[in-house]
């Protein structure tokens, strides 16, 4: 689907800015979870893929990678409440070390029940890992362990995230800005 109301973006956060964060968070979860066998760094998709791929790539510890679908939002630009698994991991948790990478915490739909369903299969440890919160929007009390940005109640897109399936190859961090002259980025 494509937007119907011609959008602007305007940059909120730079790559430069990005990487550096990036950088500090492995940092800390590299010291977290030192002395792990082998940590399983579960992406959550699709808007987490630009992220994961830039933190495990700074993590200094055995990493495994897997991948967990859930939907929320659909196309729009609200969240639907209403949390489904699209696709779930393709290994076994129980007794490991799990970090669970979202990109963004907005109600906390998504992430309550993705973390509900993983402690259910009884890891080792579980943290999660966002790159963005939004904590003015939350609905559901939960917060990543780790965050690498606190933004205002604005639609953002780029650096994996998306708007109706469009900007994820931003190499920042945008807000959506409408339009009435047709203008898009
Ligand atoms: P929640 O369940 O409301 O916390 O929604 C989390 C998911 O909604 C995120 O993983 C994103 O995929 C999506 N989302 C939330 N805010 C935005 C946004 O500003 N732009 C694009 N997607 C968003």
């Amino acid at each position: 689907m494509v937007p119907q109301r011609p959008y602007a973006i305007d940059e909120m956060i730079s790559a430069k800015a990005i990487a550096a964060r990036v950088e500090a968070l492995a940092k800390e979860i590299t010291r977290a979870f030192r002395g792990t066998d082998k940590l399983i760094v579960v992406g959550l998709l699709r808007g987490s893929f630009v992220f994961i791929a830039d933190l495990v790539r700074e993590i200094d510890l055995p990493v495994e990678v897997d991948f967990l679908e859930a939907s929320s939002y659909g196309n729009a630009m609200e969240s639907s409440r209403e949390v489904r698994i699209l696709k779930d991991l393709r290994g076994e948790i129980a007794g490991r070390d799990v970090l669970v990478v979202e990109d963004i915490v907005d109600t906390g739909f998504t992430l309550h029940h993705v973390v509900n369903l993983l402690r259910s299969r009884e890891p080792k440890r579980l943290e999660v890992c966002a790159l963005l919160d939004k904590p003015s929007r939350r609905e559901v009390p939960i917060k990543a362990t780790w965050t690498g940005f606190e933004i205002p109640d604005e639609f953002v897109v780029g650096y994996g995230i998306d708007f109706a399936q469009r900007n994820r190859n931003l190499p920042y961090i945008g807000k959506v800005r409408f339009t009435e002259d047709g203008s898009v980025g």
